[in-house]
């Protein structure tokens, strides 16, 4: 098994009506973790990093370690870009080896998206990279304070986008957001069965962290074949080593490493499962 780009992984997902979880990273222990899982249950991931998380977790550190993850993993696993912000960084991780891209343009007008989608479909097709874009405004903000308020992806539009840029997968607004929940949110299944009927490639839930089961199950139903899980990891992780270190007695800082990988571990397995409709 190997690295491998994201597209065939989507499309299998596809033939087989289930998702691929996406898993968002931080360090070592978030890899080992997701790693482990995938193996376990013996299902492809996807294993990718925002450009805004950059700043914790700088590239050149990340990229060769997810990279080299993937490639001595005992399953299929994708190393993606998620959330680029600049071409810049977007032809770092392809360099580097990421075998998928995402650069998010949702908050453009729609002929500044088409234009900047299509420079990242150029610039992928030298590595034969997978590349996702997002068309609508997901809610919340991966990596940053500031709220984007939701804006529904528009079904007629989106058949206009996959045509028009060329991209492999579209990230979807359904009511989804980045971040925990405040109330459980409302996705907006009646969208995304129209989305679903106009457009061909594989759809992409963003937001994963505190939505439902069946509320994937049935986005699953509808055409999401990847989907982003990223606080839920986060947030395991900081507790576990919340309750690991108030419990220790002496500094034991392997101990911690291994509770850190443990918890994301978990997480990871729980969402795999679910997209595999176990
Ligand atoms: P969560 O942080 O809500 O899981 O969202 C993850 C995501 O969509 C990353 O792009």
């Amino acid at each position: 098994m190997a690295l491998v780009t994201m597209k065939p992984l989507l499309l299998q997902a596809e033939k087989e009506n289930r998702a691929v979880g996406a898993f968002s990273v931080g360090n070592m222990e978030m890899v080992m973790g997701a790693v482990r899982a995938a193996e376990d249950t013996n299902t492809p991931i996807i294993l990718q990093i925002a450009e805004k998380r950059l700043r914790n977790s700088p590239l050149e550190l990340m990229a060769p370690m997810m990279v080299s993850a993937a490639k001595h993993a005992k399953v299929d696993i994708a190393v993606h870009l998620d959330h680029g912000l600049t071409l810049e960084c977007v032809k770092a991780a392809l360099d580097y080896g990421f075998t998928s891209v995402m650069m998010d343009c949702s908050l453009l007008p729609l002929d500044g998206n088409i234009a900047q989608t299509k420079a990242v479909v150029c610039l992928a097709a030298a590595t034969g990279a997978t590349v996702e874009a997002e068309l609508g405004v997901v809610g919340g903000n991966e990596g940053d304070t500031a709220e984007h308020i939701i804006t529904c992806t528009d079904p007629a539009v989106a058949a206009r986008f996959e045509k028009e840029t060329g991209i492999d997968a579209l990230a979807v607004s359904i009511g989804n957001a980045h971040g925990n929940y405040p109330v459980l949110p409302e996705l907006r299944f009646d969208i995304l069965a129209e989305i679903d009927k106009v457009t061909e490639i594989p759809l992409v839930l963003h937001g994963g962290t505190g939505i439902t089961d069946d509320m994937f199950r049935k986005a699953i139903s509808l055409g999401i074949r990847k989907i982003n899980i990223a606080t839920a990891s986060f947030d395991a992780l900081a507790r576990a080593s919340k309750a690991f270190t108030s419990n220790m007695q002496q500094a034991d800082y392997f101990g911690l490493s291994a509770a850190n990988a443990e918890a994301v571990y978990e997480n990871v397995k729980r969402h795999i499962n679910v997209f595999n409709n176990k």
